[in-house]
Formats: C-alpha cells, structure tokens, sequence
C-alpha cells in the first residue's frame, strides 16, 4: 500500500511538473543587445553554456572589439577547466565562439529568438525606444529582458505591448565570475517568464535570486547606501579612505573596501545611481548626493577606469 501510495504520488508530481515546465519557454537561442562590459559577459557565458547567440551593438567595430575580448576571456576560462588538456581547451573556445555571431541590426535577427537580453546605455528613453521597435519584430513567445541596474522595470515594459512577457535580469560584473543573477518580476511579469528567466539563469550556471521591481533590487538597494554613507564618513573627517577600507576588510570580511568598489565599479556609475534616486525620493537621508562624489565625476576622475578616482592607478 505505501508502495502503491509512493508511486502515486510520485507519478501525479512527475506529470505535475512536466505540465509545468511544458508552459516554460527553454531558452536555446539568445539575442544579446550591447556588446559592452556587461552585454560580452552575457554573450560569452550563455554561448559558452549551449546557447546560439547573436550579439548586436551599433558598429561592426564595436563588435569585433567585443568578440576579441569574449575571446581572450574565454582562453583564460578554458585554461582553467581543461588544465591538463590544451587541445579540449582550443576546441571549447572554438566551439563557444562558433555560436556566437554578430549583427549591427537588431530588428532583422529578433524573429528567432526566444530571448532578447538588453544590456545598452543606461538611459529610460533610449532603451523604451529600442524595445518598442524591437516588439514588432519579434516572435510571440519571445521574452524581454533588461539588465538595467538603476532603472525601473515597469517604465521599460511600458513601452512594449508583451508586459507580461518582461522582466529584469540583473547580471553582475564580471559576468563569466560572478554567480548572481537577480530576476525581477514586475507586477505585470507572468509566471511563466519568470520561471523561465530563473530556469534560464540556472542554466547559465548562475544562482538566481527573485526580487520585486523595486530601487536597485537587493545588491545596489544595500550596496550604494553602505558605499555612500563610508564616504560621508570620510567627508565628515571622522577617518581617512585608507583606514575606513582597512577596517571593513578586516573587520567585516569584504573583499574589498568601500573605496576601492567605488573605484572599480566607477563614480559616474555610482552617481548615476544616486542622482537617480534622489530625483524620485529627494528626502531620503540615504539618497543624498555627495559633495567629494560630484566633484570627482565633474572632473572626470571616474576610479579605476580613468586612473584615478578616490585613489590614483598606474
Ligand atoms: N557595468 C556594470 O558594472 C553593470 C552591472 C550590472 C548592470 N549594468 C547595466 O548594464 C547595461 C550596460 O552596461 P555596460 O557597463 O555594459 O555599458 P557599456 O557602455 O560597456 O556598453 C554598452 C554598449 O551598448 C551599446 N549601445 C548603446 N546603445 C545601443 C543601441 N541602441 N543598440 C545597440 N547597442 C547599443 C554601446 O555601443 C556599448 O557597446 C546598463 O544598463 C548598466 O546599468 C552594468
């Protein structure tokens, strides 16, 4: 009887979650839209994981630049995996890279996708234009994705007529190392977008965590607030940049000290973000700008990637 039980049940959650997972879109082929830092992460670790990819970015130049830099990553990555055997080495990256192609015209490889992921300058216009245009074109079960950081997922799907088939795929950088993924479900986001989308990420190899279409999800909603209020500290004369960077890598264990991410991740970027969030929620003690954070940016020490930023690089 516990027999017959067991094999019952086991039988109706099998067909269960067969029924289930039939209503999922398997994401095979991806479309990658920006083929900067983030967009050649993501190109590079979903054709690197069994996906067709088709990256697109405005200039052949742009694209090629991006290929060789998916390219070397990817040596670096397989170097790695196949210590022992160069010649599995050569063939993964040779492999990766076949599935990967490149176009300058986004509306003409859409048709075939089952997935878009946006990954273009962090700008509300510039990425309602591009999926409005793109809407038209693209397959009735295609979903939408955009890895914006600081722009609110709604207002992007707002300007596409598949709200439900739209939602936020939040990668991090650099996307072949980090393993978060956050999924971001607006209120429009249907179920089956957002399994997918978290199926999607695991097959990426990520982990995926969920979160509501609310400022800067988890990470940058707890990370830029912790970074600015070490700058106040700082600007308040209460301890060096140095001393306050000791202390939370000593003391709390990150890798890293406020200062030194805000360099690596890029003033601008992080202002951008503030400024953002000042505009929409002006009382906030957590939102408000920074002086030593404008005066920088104004003078285009942007961290790492500039030379300098609160500290200065080789
Ligand atoms: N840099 C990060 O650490 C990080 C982390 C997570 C999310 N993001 C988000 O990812 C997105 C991209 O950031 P990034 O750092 O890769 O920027 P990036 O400047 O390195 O790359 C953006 C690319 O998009 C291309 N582009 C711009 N408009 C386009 C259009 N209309 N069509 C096609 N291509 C276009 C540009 O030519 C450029 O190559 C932004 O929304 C950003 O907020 C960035």
């Amino acid at each position: 009887m516990a027999f017959v039980t067991r094999q019952f049940v086991r039988s109706i959650s099998s067909s269960s979650s067969a029924s289930a997972s039939a209503k999922k879109i398997m994401v095979k082929h991806v479309t990658v839209i920006g083929g900067g830092l983030m967009g050649a992460g993501i190109a590079q670790v979903a054709a690197a994981t069994g996906h067709t990819v088709v990256l697109v970015d405005q200039t052949e130049d742009i694209l090629e630049k991006s290929k060789k830099g998916i390219e070397n990553s990817l040596r670096k990555v397989a170097k790695k995996k196949f210590a022992e055997n160069p010649k599995a080495s050569d063939e993964f990256v040779e492999k990766t890279m076949s599935s990967i192609s490149i176009s300058t015209d986004a509306a003409s490889v859409v048709h075939s996708t089952d997935l878009v992921v946006e990954a273009i300058v962090e700008n509300l216009k510039v990425k309602q234009e591009l999926f409005q245009r793109l809407d038209k074109f693209t397959a009735e079960h295609t979903i939408f994705a955009s890895n914006t950081s600081s722009l609110q997922i709604t207002s992007i799907a707002n300007a596409t007529t598949r709200q439900d088939r739209f939602a936020g795929l939040h990668f991090f950088n650099p996307v072949p190392l980090m393993k978060l993924v956050e999924v971001i479900k607006t209120p429009m986001t249907s179920q089956k977008t957002f399994e997918s989308l978290m199926d999607f990420s695991k097959t990426l190899g990520k982990h995926p965590v969920s979160c509501k279409d609310t400022p800067g999800f988890i990470v940058n909603r707890l990370l830029v607030p912790y970074l600015l209020e070490a700058v106040r500290l700082h600007e308040r004369g209460e301890a060096s940049k140095e001393d306050i960077d000791t202390a939370m890598k000593l003391g709390a264990g990150y890798p890293m000290g406020p200062f030194e991410l805000l360099d690596y991740v890029g003033l601008d970027t992080t202002k951008f973000i503030l400024d953002g969030w000042h505009e929409m929620d002006a009382k906030n003690p957590l939102f408000q700008p920074s002086s030593s954070l404008n005066k920088l940016v104004a003078e285009k020490k942007l961290g790492k990637k500039t030379g300098e930023g609160y500290y200065k690089y080789k």
